[in-house]
């Protein structure tokens, strides 16, 4: 095992270098390592929450005071975590390789902003954004815990955070920069995510259908495991860091 996985990132290390245009689309399990639980794995957030009644807008019609102490809880988790050598080693791939890497996260957590990396497309939104229902406007706030639950805009409108739900689009701006970058990848990974939530889990199949060759970086195998060419079994965190070696 632990040879077919250094046999493997040698060649995804050469793959990474050689490649023009490498995406990277992340989730929860890039941020595990820092301590931030995943939604649907061992301790994972959705088997002791439902996610319909925190994390949809209906949910939040009813009971903005419920769905904002569940965010308050997060962002003190947050709040309290690092980035890991996982989110190190993504920075440094975008230096290394400037212009030619971009990461789309799913994560809201703001650990790949504080790593380092600014190419970066946040299809869910960000946990440390606000946005007033009323007007609309967004607003950064790290006030943790926040003083006032839930939270209101100077407009007096309510402020919801900043993320997306189930049930809501996406940005457009961001989901338009996350298929410009798989349509044109040639290589794309796929990092600590189950890929089972559309439509961000599409963008794998749009990239390898673009001619992309595909990597995963999982503990676990995912829908798209058949069509990888490299399955890295292993934490991010560790496996990550070692395509940075010999570069
Ligand atoms: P999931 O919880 O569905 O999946 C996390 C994945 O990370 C699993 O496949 C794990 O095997 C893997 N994993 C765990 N630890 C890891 C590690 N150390 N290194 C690498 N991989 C590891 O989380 P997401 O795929 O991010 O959306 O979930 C997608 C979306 O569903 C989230 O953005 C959120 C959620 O509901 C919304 O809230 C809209």
């Amino acid at each position: 095992m632990l040879d077919a996985i250094n046999a493997g990132i040698d060649s995804l290390r050469a793959a990474l270098r050689e490649s023009k245009a490498v995406v990277a689309l992340t989730g929860a399990g890039v941020s595990a390592e820092s301590g931030i639980p995943t939604f649907r794995g061992a301790g994972g957030l959705w088997r002791s929450f439902r996610p319909e009644q925190l994390a949809t807008p209906e949910a939040f019609a009813r009971d903005p005071r419920l769905v904002w102490e569940w965010y308050d809880w997060r962002r003190g988790v947050i709040c309290r975590a690092e980035p890991n050598p996982g989110h190190a080693a993504l920075a440094e791939i975008e230096r290394r390789k400037g212009g030619g890497f971009t990461v789309i996260t799913q994560n809201v957590d703001g650990l790949h902003d504080r790593a380092g990396n600014r190419r970066l497309v946040k299809l869910h939104g960000d946990i440390w954004r606000t946005r007033c229902v009323e007007c609309g406007t967004v607003t950064l706030n790290h006030d943790v815990p926040l003083t006032v639950i839930p939270p209101h805009c100077p407009c007096d409108g309510l402020l919801r955070p900043d993320v997306i739900w189930f049930g809501e689009a996406l940005s457009a701006l961001e989901w338009e920069g996350a298929v410009e970058a798989a349509r044109h990848a040639d290589l794309f990974m796929l990092i600590g995510t189950s890929a089972m939530v559309y439509p961000a889990a599409g963008l794998v199949e749009l990239g390898h259908e673009a001619g992309a060759r595909v990597a995963i970086i999982n503990p676990e195998t995912t829908p798209f495991s058949e069509r990888a060419q490299w399955r890295l079994e292993g934490a991010a965190g560790e496996i990550l860091p070692l395509l940075l070696e010999s570069w």
